[in-house]
């Protein structure tokens, strides 16, 4: 064991699932607190046997390091697991596995107190999502893989705004993986209507856009022109010449409804209510959760906890979806 490395050289990420007995990509380190000393745990090159592993996770050891200059190995050797289980066959192991990688990866970014920390996962997940999304529209949709990539070069020098759709589809894909599809057809379905759900929002006024959750204080024809937001990222799409999937413009459709009815814009009703579009809503409000985080606030966890316990008390997500979605959140 040894200690020499400095905070800049470091990269916080995710506690992640690591399979027992698979060769590791970079040095794995964890973080003594009480001396603020970085400790190598696995060298490149090795593995971690399944006791160790136990005895780590019995420890609570959640925050792992890498140096810098592995981290975009880190990144292929967590997408390339997940993409692995893409297309696999649907078995009750498969579908435990799926929820074990995403749940690490989703828990703990979310479990966090500090916001720069939250921000820092929460780009690991967008760096992995993103090369797991690209391989699954290049074997489903390849024309939409242009679209994917002017996002993106948007999203990387846009503020939090531009930012959100790359977030969404990050959490979407990951949350929907996590509950067990792992159709590249559903899978790409989702990634592209997170991508563009909210494009409808341009044509709309800042000032709508920025008091999108606080609709009390908007007027009548304000709260209007908000609730046609999903179906203005329709005919966007439509004038633009962009086609999706009856399913993905179904899921940017319904994307603020609710199981209860009282979503917009059409209060379609439970099990009318597609499962998918609930998908994106619940990764949309995460992600807003995430921008609510200070250094004072109470930390992401409970603030999921809430959103969750939310959801359940006002019948916003179907029930049985819900105890899925909670499985891998918390
Ligand atoms: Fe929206
Ligand atoms: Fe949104």
């Amino acid at each position: 064991m040894f200690s020499a490395e400095k905070d800049r050289d470091m990269v916080p990420i995710q506690s992640l699932d690591i399979e027992a007995e698979t060769k590791l990509g970079f040095n794995l380190y964890v973080n003594l607190p009480l001396n603020q000393k970085y400790v190598l745990y696995r060298k490149a090159g090795g593995s971690i046997d399944s006791d160790r592993l136990e005895r780590l996770s019995r420890a609570n050891v959640s925050n792992f390091f890498i140096l810098k200059e592995d981290y975009h190995e880190f990144v292929k050797y967590v997408a390339l697991r997940i993409r692995a289980l893409i297309g696999s066959e649907d078995s009750a192991q498969n579908r435990r596995l799926m929820m074990n990688s995403t749940k690490s990866l989703l828990k703990s970014t979310l479990d966090q107190r500090d916001p720069a920390l939250v921000n820092s996962l929460m780009q690991n997940l967008n760096d992995i999502a993103v090369i797991v999304i690209e391989s699954v529209l290049e074997t489903s949709l390849p024309h939409h893989k242009r679209t994917f990539r002017k996002l993106l070069e948007l999203a990387a020098k846009g503020t939090d705004f531009q930012k959100h759709p790359v977030n969404v589809a990050s959490l979407a894909i990951l949350l929907t993986f996590g509950i067990g599809y792992s159709n590249e057809k559903i899978l790409s379905d989702m990634a592209m209507s997170a991508l563009l759900h909210d494009i409808g929002l341009s044509r709309c006024s800042p000032r709508l856009v920025s008091l999108a959750h606080q609709v009390k204080q908007l007027t009548f024809e304000e709260r209007e022109q908000l609730y046609s937001h999903p179906r203005a990222t329709l005919d966007i799409l439509d004038e633009r010449g962009i086609r999706l999937s009856q399913m993905a413009r179904t899921i940017i459709l319904q994307h603020h409804e609710e199981f209860n009815g009282y979503g917009y814009p059409e209060g379609v009703r439970g099990y009318n209510l597609n499962e998918l579009a609930q998908v994106l809503r619940i990764a949309d409000d995460l992600d807003g959760l995430i921008h609510e985080i200070t250094p004072d606030a109470p930390s992401a966890k409970v603030k999921v906890a809430e959103l969750l316990d939310n959801y359940h008390r006002e019948k916003i997500v179907e029930p049985s979806l819900l105890g899925r979605v909670r499985a891998v959140l918390v």
